[in-house]
């Protein structure tokens, strides 16, 4: 018999978790995506509706949108690791509240610390907020890196924005450009 690793424990930790209301509206947790060997990671808000049905990260509109951006990089979505701050969707896809990230959050510090990224894309404001621990807007905090415990984090806008504003695309793509050098690729 052997054990399972410390990511699949946390994995069927979170399934069962119950420290915010969160569990009692969500279909099922969504932990990850991706290689948990991978040297980038992207983490983004929260579970939408199909990531809830399917119990993935970025499967929806955003999720093909960002899948797009990972292959525009020369990657496919299965060498990078892909995680969110809350790992159950709020209703009606609303913004996370401040007590549900702190309640969530160490969850993902910990699937950082398991996967020992060289780099963190933290897409959108909740996910560079939380990540740097600081409220300033992502209109600032986006294009340059930051230390994460020895992680480098760059920040971008989120694929949903993206949706809505199609013209920060270039900005995004000048975003991931300074990951690819960084990361020689
Ligand atoms: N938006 C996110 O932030 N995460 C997902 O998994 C899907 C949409
Ligand atoms: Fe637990 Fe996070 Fe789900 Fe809240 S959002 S119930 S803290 S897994």
């Amino acid at each position: 018999t052997f054990a399972l690793s410390s990511l699949d424990e946390l994995a069927e930790q979170v399934a069962v978790c119950k420290k915010c209301s969160l569990c009692q509206t969500r279909t099922q947790t969504v932990f990850s995506d991706g290689d948990s060997k991978a040297r980038l990671m992207f983490v983004g808000e929260a579970p939408g509706q199909d990531e809830d049905l399917q119990g993935k990260p970025f499967v929806g509109r955003a999720g093909q949108l960002l899948t797009k951006i990972i292959e525009a990089m020369h990657l496919k979505r299965s060498d990078v690791y892909i995680a969110n701050v809350l790992k159950c969707r709020p209703p009606n896809n609303r913004s996370p509240h401040l007590e549900e990230i702190q309640h969530c959050s160490p969850y993902l510090f910990q699937q950082i610390q398991m996967v020992q990224p060289e780099m963190i894309c933290a897409l959108g404001t909740f996910a560079a907020q939380t990540i740097l621990k600081t409220d300033r807007r992502i209109g600032e905090l986006r294009g340059k890196f930051y230390d994460y415990q020895g992680v480098a984090v760059l920040a971008t806008y989120h694929p949903s924005y993206l949706l809505r504003n199609p013209e920060a695309k270039r900005d995004v793509w000048q975003d991931m450009q300074k990951i690819m050098k960084k990361l020689g690729i």
